[in-house]
């Protein structure tokens, strides 16, 4: 059997399985069949050798459309074959030159990751045995991979352990499925007879902080745009829970039918937390569906540090989260939570004679406890990288990108710039009277300082954003980035 033996000697209990059982050699196939460590070190070298290699170039590029397209149409007609060798070759050269490389450790961008070699390496074993994980009998190693990772957030979060939790392609199908099942639960009809069969309106309160995904969302669900109510925001950008309260008892005056409150932990533009221990409160007061939007700040949930700046999170009633931001896995891979499995079956329930039949026993099939039908085996990168670093090592990653946030903000204050968010979360808006943002970007890009990014923060000019969204990201990357920066500006 070789190297591989003595992690088949352990004892495995089976999660979620009333009879524990040993695993042996003989139950499971030999490993290191195609991915062996001579793979593995192949594919390390070539992970830190394109790093070193990112880190050295350019983080911009420059180019047109049509320059791509011209290339694309000279070489590839799909008539004549091109050897693998040769494409592979060609699309790295490509992926090099004409993107914005999001994980150069001076791209300060839109909450994309540096990517760790775990999860690469996940995605390739995802590709390569291709695991459909609609029901839980085609591919039951899969699908329990899965469900002890999410069982493990979950209960980081403080989730109950019978909440239910899945894999999503992000946070915009994480939101939409929140969307969803609070309106299952709040108007039972909708599922049969959708939103023309109701007697009142119904709508759904959140800040013009929280994530533009719900405005499609509202399209989508047949809610209709006009059904999200923008509430007002404090000095720190976070919900005005008096002024919820206030919409909330207008709009019933009225005839509407308020059945959901959306929280951001970690507004996109600026970081904000809006004040979730209150939100719950009032969610409960009102029986009101809560759902925390954590695309983002979710992680700060694994680290003792962090961890209280999401008090309350523990009590909503559904978190979006995605392991392709701050968890740093390539995408997509988002996370959705519910503590309601009954009425997530109730909004995704499915019923055919061409799929497999119910599995019996304590699984469920996530075809018809989800959005997506066909499933690729998402939740593996964040199994693995967690495996290989552990929750400390995860929670270090996540506190060293804060100490930077951090490093960051006082650098930039010491130069003169001012700040403009309040947030414990490695996100800082600046700027500096007279400060022409545009302009000073597209400085900041064409002479590959660092990427950043243009946002306006409630009805306010626009000022520079930047985020910390690499482990990769060290002190003397930000003390070289302030200091070319104000070259620029007078
Ligand atoms: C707070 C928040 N929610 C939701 C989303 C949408 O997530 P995704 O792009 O993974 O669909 C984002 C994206 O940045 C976000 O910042």
């Amino acid at each position: 059997m070789g190297h591989c033996c003595a992690a088949f000697r352990r004892r495995v209990n089976v999660v979620g399985s009333t009879n524990q059982f040993e695993l042996t050699e003989s139950t499971l196939a030999p490993a290191g069949v195609s991915l062996g460590p001579m793979a593995l070190d192949t594919i390390r070298d070539a992970v830190a050798a394109l790093q070193s290699d990112i880190a050295a170039g350019p983080i911009t590029p420059n180019v047109t459309p049509e320059e791509i397209r011209n290339y694309l149409t000279s070489r590839y007609d799909f008539k004549k074959t091109v050897p693998l060798d040769e494409v592979v070759a060609d699309v790295e050269r490509m992926l090099h030159t004409w993107q914005v490389q999001v994980t150069h450790p001076r791209y300060f961008g839109l909450f994309n990751p540096s990517v760790t070699l775990a999860s690469i390496l996940a995605d390739t074993l995802a590709a390569m045995y291709n695991p459909q994980l609609a029901t839980w009998r085609t591919s039951p190693a899969a699908n329990e991979i899965e469900r002890h990772t999410l069982a493990w957030l979950a209960a980081k979060f403080g989730f109950p352990a019978n909440a239910i939790a899945t894999f999503t392609t992000g946070g915009a199908e994480a939101n939409l499925s929140a969307v969803i099942v609070a309106l299952t639960r709040a108007f039972p009809e909708y599922g049969e007879r959708g939103l023309r069969a109701l007697a009142a309106t119904p709508t759904v309160y959140l800040t013009g902080e929280a994530h533009h995904s719900f405005n499609k969302i509202a399209h989508m669900t047949g809610l209709g745009r006009q059904a999200l109510r923008t509430v007002g925001t404090d000095r720190d950008l976070k919900m005005d829970v008096a002024d919820l309260a206030t919409r909330v008892a207008e709009d019933r005056k009225n005839g509407f039918a308020p059945f959901m409150v959306i929280g951001t932990a970690g507004t996109t533009a600026a970081g904000a937390i809006d004040p979730l221990r209150d939100l719950v409160n009032f969610c409960r007061r009102e029986s009101l569906w809560f759902h925390v939007d954590a695309a983002w700040g979710g992680a700060a949930a694994i680290s003792p540090v962090l961890r209280h700046h999401l008090t309350g999170i523990e009590a909503a009633d559904s978190i979006a989260c995605d392991a392709h931001k701050w968890f740093s896995v390539p995408m997509g891979a988002g996370m959705f939570f519910c503590r309601h499995p009954d009425s997530v079956a109730a909004a995704f329930h499915a019923e055919t004679s061409y799929m497999p039949r119910k599995t019996i026993g304590p699984v469920t099939d996530p075809y018809t406890t989800s959005v997506q039908w066909s499933r690729r085996f998402i939740g593996l990168k964040l199994f693995l990288a967690l495996a290989q670093n552990g929750e400390s090592g995860y929670s270090e990653m996540i506190e060293h990108q804060t100490r930077m946030g951090d490093v960051l903000r006082e650098a930039l204050q010491r130069a003169g710039w001012r700040i403009v968010n309040t947030t414990p979360l490695p996100l800082v808006c600046f700027t500096r009277d007279g400060l022409d943002t545009a302009k000073f970007l597209a400085a900041l890009h064409a002479r590959q300082i660092a990427w950043m990014s243009e946002v306006r923060l409630g009805n306010g000019a626009p000022v520079v954003r930047a985020c910390i969204t690499s482990f990769r990201t060290t002190e003397p990357d930000i003390v070289r980035v302030v200091s070319e920066m104000s070259l620029l500006t007078p």
